[in-house]
């Protein structure tokens, strides 16, 4: 018997740019797993390589490219290579960011910028470019992720920082971007992580272990602080659920939202 809602992007062309590793990775494959033909664009090409082959091992299609979201030509050129060679662009995820937890007073200039120029000027980037090619189609789907960070900082030394800030600037201009993008048909929205295990993460832990702290601890304790729902951290499996979600048919009313899939830690 069929569910209600059978999700079918066979033939649609999709970018994710943030590919190579963790979430993007995952929605990557789902993307493809639905049906879309997966431009995967991301800093390290070995690994958008690497995502690529297992997509194709599984039958399904993909194309691997280098790309630094921070410059507008290397965005805009993924984009022209997917129209191309596929004739068109019907969906593009904005996912590449990196994060920054260095405590807010202590943060350098130059940390603070690179945090920018990759979570904000690229989301910027990716936004831009693809609502002036999407325009001609009179259609598309943009998803962008932002985090949980964007909407709250954490006390006790646990604070967001310059990352919470790029994050906040995202959950803007997704909006400006979906009245941009209205009057074309295109939906823009964002889907903000909680806590999910991935490097960024693993980052976090690392440098918690070079003050001295136990690392499963310090993980147990986060998870347990701010995130409500008893089912604990968020797997890259449920952020790409909702992204595909919000690529697919059963999502055309919906843009300018920011989504959380975060187990309640925006309410914490
Ligand atoms: N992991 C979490 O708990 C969490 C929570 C909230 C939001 N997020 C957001 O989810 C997104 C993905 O993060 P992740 O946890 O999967 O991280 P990750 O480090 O596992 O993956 C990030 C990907 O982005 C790419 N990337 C980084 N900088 C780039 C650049 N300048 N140009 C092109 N590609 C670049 C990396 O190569 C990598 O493929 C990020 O935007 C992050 O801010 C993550």
């Amino acid at each position: 018997m069929m569910g209600i809602m059978d999700i079918d992007l066979t033939g649609q062309t999709a970018v994710v740019f943030g590919a190579g590793k963790g979430i993007g990775e995952t929605v990557s494959k789902q993307l493809a797993q639905a049906g879309a033909i997966v431009y995967l664009a991301s800093r390290t090409e070995a690994n958008c390589v690497r995502v690529m082959t297992e997509i194709v091992d599984a039958g399904n299609k993909a194309v691997a490219i280098s790309c630094d979201v921070s410059d507008i030509n290397q965005v805009d050129a993924v984009l022209a290579q997917a129209e191309k060679e596929t004739g068109k662009l019907d969906i593009v995820i904005n996912n590449a960011g990196i994060d920054c937890v260095t405590p807010f007073v202590d943060c350098s200039q130059e940390e603070m910028m690179r945090v920018i120029m990759t979570n904000q000027v690229g989301v910027n980037n990716g936004l831009q470019c693809a609502l002036r090619r999407m325009k001609k189609y009179n259609h598309g789907k943009i998803v962008t992720t932002t985090s949980f960070a964007g909407r709250r900082d954490l006390p006790h030394g646990l604070g967001f920082g310059h990352y919470g800030m790029t994050k906040a600037a995202v959950n803007y201009i997704t909006q400006s971007a979906a009245f941009a993008g209205a009057d074309y048909n295109i939906n823009v929205n964002a889907v903000g992580p909680g806590i999910v295990l991935t490097k960024m993460w693993e980052d976090i832990l690392d440098t918690a272990e070079k003050e001295g702290k136990n690392r499963k601890e310090v993980w147990n304790e986060y998870i347990k602080t701010y995130i409500p729902l008893a089912r604990g951290a968020q797997t890259h499996e449920d952020i790409g659920y909702m992204m595909v979600f919000l690529c697919s048919k059963y999502a055309d009313h919906i843009t300018g939202q920011i989504i959380y899939v975060d187990g309640g830690a925006t309410t914490a």
